[in-house]
């Protein structure tokens, strides 16, 4: 089993943007948190960031054939991209959202999720741990 796991922007400034909603650790203490439970896991993963909508297009429509699961924090583009949206449904691929933060105690403009209808779970609010917590979800369910 192979896992994509897709970051959005400002992702990469884990660790120093906002740490009372994104705590503390970097985005490459991300990374090694996540290589290391799919290790563990005995499972195949990639691990991504882009600050560009299109670029997480993209990186959705290659996954066809090479993945069996995304894990995707589509972060600001949660709250505004079709063509997430679109790109997630095209590929048919099982998606998990995932956010770091409690994004239902934040802003109205955060209660909206377009990419949510297409994806098989939502995890909001258990920081890191929620990446985790969707990978398990998609090897509970593959
Ligand atoms: C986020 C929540 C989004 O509202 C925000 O724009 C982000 C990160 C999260 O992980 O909590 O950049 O997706």
């Amino acid at each position: 089993m192979k896992i994509l796991v897709l970051n959005g922007p400002n992702l990469n400034l884990l660790g120093v943007r906002e740490p009372d909603h994104y705590g503390n650790s970097t985005y490459n203490d991300l990374v090694k948190l996540i290589k290391n439970h799919c290790k563990i896991k005995k499972i195949g993963v990639a691990i991504k960031q882009t600050n560009y909508e299109g670029k997480l297009v993209e990186m959705i429509q290659n996954a066809r054939g090479k993945f069996d699961g995304i894990v995707i924090n589509p972060a600001a583009y949660t709250h505004t991209s079709v063509a997430i949206l679109d790109a997630v449904k095209a590929v048919n691929i099982p998606c998990v959202e995932v956010h770091i933060s409690n994004v239902e105690e934040r802003e109205d403009f955060r209660q909206v999720s377009y990419i949510r209808s297409a994806c098989k779970k939502t995890i909001t609010g258990k920081g890191f741990d929620g990446y985790l917590e969707a990978i398990d979800y998609l090897i509970e369910n593959r």
